[in-house]
Parts: structure tokens; sequence; C-alpha cells
């Protein structure tokens, strides 16, 4: 299927030109109805590969495929009319080379219509960003805690923390000069992210990166209270839907066994009403 650009979406460079002016507001989204629920509220939706761990069950995001995103790219595009649409690079779809990153860039945007993807790495990323920028696709960065490179950080730690905070910014700012039009600062001090937020011109979208942050994004799964075993310590959870699921589910269980569900108004008539 090829999906076309929404045509009212805002594009990378209207959130570009929020910096400064207004907090961008942003949640990922992997389904037609949750993408519908916050259409009107979020200046992006994200499209992240988190969806392996939060939709399939997943131990990490290491086990996203293209088809993967595309699919769900897809059912999130057909629950936007407002929203510009970004999503996520899945682990070893842009890594080896710039002309392997373009080509499945190229797919992600043209089966989906989403306005930009993203892509985790700072410095090393650098070329390739600026690769996909030149030939026509908006990027947006992902530095600090990467979830791909879970194996490689030794886990879903802070980063940028004591000596490493100037190699963070050097990775901000790499990604500015190569053409990102912003960059999500993933699991980092506040004060490090309010340091960053000032030196690039870009806009700096947190998760876990404090209130500096030009933007916020969260895991709308994490923010809705789905999960009731596992809270990162910078989610709020705003609604406890994981809990009133379970309670939903019960009470429809111990009706049923009770017999009193389905009651009378649940079923049909034999003759159909005038
Ligand atoms: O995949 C994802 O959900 C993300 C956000 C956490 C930024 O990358």
């Amino acid at each position: 299927m090829s999906a076309t650009a929404r045509k009212s979406a805002p594009l990378p460079d209207d959130i570009r030109a929020m910096k400064g002016r207004a907090p961008i507001v942003s949640l990922t989204a992997y389904t037609t109805p949750m993408a519908r629920m916050m259409d009107a509220q979020c200046d992006f939706v994200l499209v992240g590969d988190s969806v392996g761990m939060v939709l399939h069950g997943l131990p990490s995001t290491l086990g996203v495929t293209m088809e993967m995103m595309i699919l769900h790219g897809q059912a999130v595009a057909r629950g936007l009319s407002r929203a510009m649409m970004v999503i996520d690079m899945p682990f070893g779809s842009y890594e080896e080379s710039p002309t392997l990153a373009f080509r499945n860039a190229a797919r992600l945007l043209r089966e989906t219509g989403a306005g930009a993807v993203k892509l985790e790495g700072g410095r090393h990323m650098a070329e390739t960003i600026a690769f996909l920028v030149a030939r026509g696709v908006p990027v947006m960065a992902h530095i600090g805690l990467t979830p791909q490179s879970v194996n490689t950080l030794g886990g879903y730690k802070v980063q940028g923390r004591g000596t490493a905070a100037e190699a963070l910014l050097a990775d901000a700012r790499a990604v500015s000069d190569a053409g990102a039009f912003s960059v999500v600062l993933e699991k980092v001090p506040s004060a490090l992210a309010d340091r960053i937020t000032a030196k690039i011109p870009i806009p700096t979208i947190g998760i876990g990166a404090g209130a500096g942050c030009d933007g916020q994004i969260l895991v709308v799964d994490d923010m809705l209270g789905l999960f009731t075993a596992f809270k990162p310590k910078f989610v709020k959870r705003y609604a406890t839907l994981g809990a009133d699921g379970e309670a939903a589910i019960a009470s429809y269980a111990a009706e049923v066994r009770a017999g009193t569900f389905p009651a009378p108004e649940h079923g049909f008539a034999e003759e159909a009403p005038n």
C-alpha cells in the first residue's frame, strides 16, 4: 500500500520553528484508535520501535522489523488528520551505510505517509543523517539512552553523567549540524539536557531529561498506566487503564460464571422490532 502525505499535517520545519516559542507535545502510538485519541493534542506522534516491547511482548527493540514498523505506521496514519507522524527506523535498517538507510527510510515514508524518520545515534550517525536530509528525508535524531544499543550500553542506564557529558553535547551538535530537525534526549540528567537545549538550534524532545527540553515525549501505554508491574521513574501515570482493565475483565469473568451476563437486553428478539 502506498500512502500520501496528509495535507494539514505540520512539517518538520514547523516543529523546528517551535523552538523557543511553544513547548512541543508528543506521544508514541502504534494503532489507529490510540492515534485518533491523541491527534488533536500532539504536535507530532511517533510510531516508536518500542512497539516491539509494548505491543508484541519482545524483550527489547532489537527484534523489530521494517514490516512491523510499516504495518503500525499505516495503522497510525489512519488515525491522524492533524499531527505530524514520525516513524522509527528499526535496528539493522540504517546503521550499515547511508545508502541502506536511504532505501529503508524512503520505504517507510512512501508506504506509511510519515513526515519524517527517527534514528538512534550521535556523531557516528551524522554522515547518514546528512545523506538522508540531502535526499529529502527529514530526520529526527535520538541520543542519550538509545535502546537499540542496550547490549553495548550495558542496560537502560542514565547517559551523560560525569565525563560523558561533553561527549553527549558533541553528539547533539553533530546531529544538529548534519541537518536533523530535532533530537530526542532519553534518560539524560536534567542539567545536561538544559545545557544541550541552550546550545543547539534545533528542538530537544525529552524523555527522562527534565523540564528544560523544548518538548516532551512519553510512551503512551506508560502514561496511561496500561502496565501495572512496571513504571520507569521518568513516567507520570495520567490514568490507570491497566488496573481498570484488569478489574473490568474480572467483573466480566465473574458475571459469565454467575450467568448474569449477557442480560436480556444484550440479546435479540426472534421478531425484528418495527
Ligand atoms: O521507540 C520509542 O518509543 C522511542 C521513544 C521512547 C522516544 O524512541
